[in-house]
């Protein structure tokens, strides 16, 4: 038998075999244009059980169902609102995931019990053809431990998953680098649960009005008796995930040569993610550039995460990116990076 975890280029072969795999009830590794998934048969309780296993990932957390084609939804969800629909055929395939109230047919399992679905069709080539082989729907979560930082390369998911999953798709590099925006369509007026690469300006030029981002209602209610406050029902929405083991705090550009500085002064190693370098000449500082455009900032972050995790530095320190809608998703991953680091 050839060994599990092993990872495949992506031939033909290749795919067929990950979709008998997928029919057996396995686990296997997909490259989507976000990040990568863990991907199981999302009409096999059984197996989707096992995806929570292997990232040792709360029950009640929901996974996304990803379809091969917009023309798949009515399996899948029931009274679809004309703007998710509007959506769907404005953004798919691609970095959008829309929660609608589920078909009947969906595992529990999938949805964690609750009423709603979460469904995507996503672009990456790799993940679309193993889509059309399989002919239904995946269900796949981010292929990294609860908790962990998502992975964006085939090494990522052999490293976080190991033997857990009986192939790795390796599709290259994700493009996008970070998890598709979820607009949730069972409230009105929709509301954005987590951002992502399609913005809500962007939504907005499809539907004519913008959702509400999850954090913005949040501090409305904030006036509301605190008992009122929703449970989580995304795991990107809590406070501490996508998390380096070093801890890691963001700073703003002003104020990051001096914290450096300081730290480092007091005996630390500090690893540096930042457009320029702090002090060039203090060695006692390790420094990475980061992108100035947010498409490539996103497309590298989880890489430099873990890049700089893998330094054993003292501290990470990440200069606070820049305010604006393209910088809205980044800003939301490391502030949930940096408050969950350290663990
Ligand atoms: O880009 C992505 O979305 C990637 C790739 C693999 O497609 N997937 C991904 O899955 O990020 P995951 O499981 O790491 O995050 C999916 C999020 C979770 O936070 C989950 O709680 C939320 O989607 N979700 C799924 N179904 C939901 C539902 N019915 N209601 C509310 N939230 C839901
Ligand atoms: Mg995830």
């Amino acid at each position: 038998a050839k060994p599990r975890g092993r990872i495949e280029p992506p031939t033909l072969v290749a795919i067929h075999e990950a979709a008998d795999l997928l029919r057996a009830g396995e686990l296997v590794g997909m490259p989507t244009e976000t990040v990568y998934g863990l991907a199981a048969d999302a009409l096999d309780a059984e197996a989707v059980r096992r995806i929570f296993a292997a990232k040792g990932r709360p029950a009640d957390h929901p996974l996304i169902v990803h379809l091969p084609g917009v023309q798949h939804l009515p399996r899948w969800a029931t009274d679809i609102p004309g703007e998710a629909l509007a959506l769907a055929r404005a953004f798919w395939p691609g970095p959008l995931t829309l929660i609608l109230k589920r078909d009947p047919a969906v595992p529990d399992e999938v949805t964690g019990g609750q009423d709603t679905v979460g469904l995507r069709v996503p672009s990456h080539p790799v993940a679309l053809a193993l889509l059309q082989v399989f002919d239904s729907g995946i269900a796949a979560p981010s292929a990294n431990r609860f908790g962990r930082i998502s992975p964006t390369t085939a090494l990522h998911v052999k490293d976080e998953l190991g033997d857990k999953v009986a192939m790795v798709l390796d599709g290259g590099p994700c493009e996008v680098g970070i998890e598709s925006t979820i607009v949730d369509f069972s409230r009105d007026p929709p509301e954005i649960l987590r951002p992502g690469a399609i913005t809500s300006d962007d939504i907005a030029r499809i539907i004519g009005r913008r959702p509400r981002l999850r954090g913005e209602a949040a501090i409305e209610l904030a006036a509301a008796p605190a008992a009122e406050a929703p449970a989580p029902r995304v795991s990107g929405a809590l406070a501490a995930h996508y998390a380096p083991r070093t801890p890691l705090r963001l700073v703003a550009g002003e104020r990051l040569a001096g914290e450096a500085a300081l730290l480092a002064g007091e005996g630390s190693r500090v690893a540096v993610l930042a457009h320029r370098a702090p002090d060039p000449h203090d060695s006692r500082l390790i420094w990475q550039s980061a992108p100035a455009d947010a498409t490539a900032y996103a497309r590298e972050l989880y890489a430099s995460l873990r890049a700089l995790d893998a330094l054993d530095a003292d501290f990470i320190l990440i200069e606070t990116p820049p305010a604006g809608p393209h910088w809205r998703a980044i800003t939301d991953r490391l502030d949930r990076a940096a408050a969950g680091s350290g663990g």
